[in-house]
């Protein structure tokens, strides 16, 4: 593809100023939505005219262009990255060893000897900016369309992943027609941390259900990095990287029509103004003293970030200066990495627990020699869930890499395995709570272990009795998330049954519990003690029972001991009920936990009306299948088949070897000769009635 022409103007009508201006209005939207966060239509709207824009290329293949929005959703596979030789070449920054704020001072009082500033001459103005923690990219623009983007490489030559960098929303295709005819913007392609965490997420998914040669990412900034680097740019596509514009590379000079910028801080401007993004927290700072409470500000915002940064950059803002100043080796005199303390540290693990959430759910924990790393000191690290623990192959007494970035949770890296003491045990994931005793299972195609006495255990207790006094549920008014909290923390509720032994004296102890309210929770606890048996089973949180399937389950049975005694088999005659369902309702009941809880409501009086098991008598037709065919006297064909299903039987639309029934009525055709001469029993309508009424064997 060559560089499009967007200055002769297509004939109106035609393909070409269509497919201009779809272009034109997606790049648009596009800028509205990924880098404004202001979208002005609806996403549906947007892949509208996407698809409007693929189509109408399709049918034109010599109208493709490289600044078509069409790009952003990746081209063909790779075999391997061009190499690209910098026009000017990458630098990179000098780091200021010392993460005080005097590190700050340093380079201010640097710069100033440098420029031979004397004590009385004014500050000198910088722009300060964060040093973001992915990888810098070159974008080449010819006459206003991305034509290029390339790695830093070694700083001289970098390599070509055009086709990936297409599909970052945030980086412009095309730009204003005001834009120097060569342009190379500078920046910083990174992930976010919510896109990684989701990323990450999807991988361990991935590799739950078996997927070969998928991997867990370490940070976002190894993501980015291989996402840049994929050879197969759908897949790059599917990676959420983001990009913030911090510099310029080669420009058509002012000689001949480029651009005359004044100061550093100016150029971000115009670059925002083209379309790019710019972090709003760059600003200027006069001198020493705003370097470093910018230093110590960021510090502070470090963890709420969207993004992880490693520090903070200050540049001279004045591009005179910055050329007086010119550069040492490879690194510019007037720039300075200011950087925090690291995120990442070594440590040991000394044990590893295993912790229960409050929905049951069991997570490896390794328990750290303190270590101090991204501003905190560090006891805990998260290994997530079993197949997590395994592929890290993390082991007590291991020496491990410990992350921790953001307010995210921190986590173990990798594991230094050359260190490993001899002869230490592979971590395997216990098969009963450690919290209640309860068997701890884990469901097919589930990441995690989860501990099966709900009612019991103690780390599910506060959701156990805020989903049994739910509204849906057996409902106790006005027993909410703060009550539950209190009551429990205070020890007062253990178990659900400890519900029905409060009295006012152990309520009247908790705070803001006024004498009223008291009243009305245990008038409120009364009135529940009356419900019915599927508010009940509901309210019991067996996990994959909802109230649909508590309905069915109480229809069905009838009573709670026939439901508590069901085979699996049986439970999977319920409609609505699966596999997975009748497992998990047997395996609640096997624990004998659950069963005295229940026992226990009991006790107290909750009760609820009971039914004879409905369906559970042996239906006259069950396991037998009816094919119908023909006019029938008196039933309809619908209101005949809706009769044997109602008794359990089955209705086919063709004969088999498989039917047991063909009932024929007048003009019964084709399917009546099939069943004679598959020699299958067939009848008329009073025959079916006759069968409907007989009692099964
Ligand atoms: S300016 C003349 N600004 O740090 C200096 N770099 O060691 C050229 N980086 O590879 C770079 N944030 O990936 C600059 N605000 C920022 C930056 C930044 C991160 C990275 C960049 C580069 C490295 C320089």
């Amino acid at each position: 593809m060559t560089t499009p022409d967007l200055f002769t103007q297509p004939e109106p009508g035609s393909a070409a100023d269509h497919i201009a201006a779809l272009r034109t209005e997606l790049h648009l939207h596009a800028h509205r939505y990924y880098v404004l966060d202001e979208p002005s239509i609806p996403d549906a709207e947007y892949d509208k005219l996407f698809r409007e824009l693929q189509a109408l290329e399709a049918a034109n293949p010599e109208l493709a262009s490289p600044d078509s929005p069409t790009l952003r959703v990746g081209g063909k596979a790779l075999d391997q990255f061009a190499s690209v030789r910098h026009a000017v070449p990458m630098l990179s920054i000098r780091t200021e060893t010392d993460t005080e704020a005097t590190g700050a001072q340093n380079f201010d009082a640097r710069v100033r000897k440098e420029l031979g500033l004397a004590e009385s001459d004014p500050p000198v103005e910088y722009v300060a900016e964060l040093k973001f923690d992915g990888l810098a990219m070159n974008l080449r623009y010819e006459n206003g369309v991305l034509m290029q983007a390339a790695t830093r490489g070694d700083g001289e030559v970098g390599e070509e992943v055009t086709q990936n960098i297409r599909t970052l929303r945030q980086i412009p295709l095309r730009l204003p027609s005001d834009v120097p005819p060569v342009l190379e913007v500078r920046g910083e392609v990174y992930m976010r941390r919510d896109a990684f965490e989701s990323l990450n997420d999807k991988q361990r998914d991935k590799i739950a259900k078996g997927a070969k040669n998928e991997k867990t990412f370490v940070n976002p900034r190894n993501a980015a990095a291989g996402a840049v680097r994929q050879l197969d740019p759908g897949i790059a596509a599917q990676r959420p990287l983001s990009f913030f514009a911090y510099g310029l590379g080669e420009v058509t000079p002012q000689e001949e029509g480029g651009p005359q910028f004044e100061s550093h801080y100016q150029m971000l401007l115009i670059l925002k103004s083209w379309g790019f993004p710019v972090a709003a927290l760059t600003q200027t700072a006069q001198g020493a003293p705003e370097l470093i409470s910018f230093h110590g500000k960021i510090a502070r915002e470090r963890d709420q970030l969207p993004y992880d940064i490693d520090g903070v950059v200050y540049k001279v803002n004045s591009l005179a200066l910055q050329k007086k100043l010119g550069f040492v080796t490879r690194e510019p005199r007037w720039a300075v990495a200011h950087k925090y303390p690291a995120q990442e540290q070594i440590t040991t693990v000394l044990a590893i627990d295993v912790q229960v959430g409050r929905t049951g759910k069991l997570t490896p924990v390794a328990k750290l020699a303190p270590v101090f790393v991204g501003g905190v000191t560090v006891t805990n690290a998260t290994l997530h869930n079993e197949d997590e623990a395994r592929r890290k192959d993390v082991r007590i007494g291991d020496t491990v890499i410990v992350r921790r970035a953001g307010d995210v949770i921190p986590e173990v890296v990798s594991v230094l395995v050359d260190k490993r003491v001899q002869d230490a045990p592979q971590f395997s994931m216990p098969r009963t709570c450690p919290v209640c005793g309860s068997d701890a299972v884990r469901e097919e195609g589930e990441a995690d272990y989860r501990c099966t006495g709900g009612l019991f255990c103690g780390a599910q207790r506060k959701e156990a009795i805020l989903h049994y006094a739910h509204r849906r549920a057996v409902e106790v008014e006005g027993l909410g998330d703060r009550l539950v909290e209190q009551m429990v923390d205070a020890n007062i509720i253990r178990t659900l049954p400890d519900l029905y032994k409060l009295g006012l004296t152990a309520l009247a102890g908790l705070e803001r519990m006024a004498d009223k309210s008291a009243q009305n929770l245990l008038q409120a606890l009364e009135k529940s003690k009356s419900t019915t048996l599927p508010r009940f089973l509901f309210g019991l949180g067996i996990r994959h029972v909802g109230e649909a399937t508590a309905k069915e389950l109480a229809g069905h049975f009838g009573k709670l001991d026939t439901i508590m005694d069901a085979t699996e088999a049986q439970l999977l005659e319920v409609s609505d009920v699966g596999p997975i369902v009748a497992q998990s309702i047997r395996t609640f009941f096997d624990q004998a936990h659950n069963r005295e809880v229940v026992e226990q409501l009991r006790a107290c009086g909750v009760h609820w009306p009971e039914a004879e098991p409905a369906a559970r008598a042996p239906q006259p037709l069950s396991g037998k299948t009816f094919v119908i065919t023909g006019t029938l006297p008196t039933l309809s064909r619908d209101e005949a088949k809706d009769r044997v299903e109602a008794a359990g039987g089955k209705v086919a639309g063709s004969v088999s070897k498989k039917t047991d029934y063909v009932v024929a009525g007048t003009e019964a055709g084709s399917k009546l000769t099939k069943a004679q001469e598959l020699d299958i029993s067939v009848i008329d309508e009073t025959g079916l009635l006759l069968l409907l009424k007989t009692p099964a064997a």
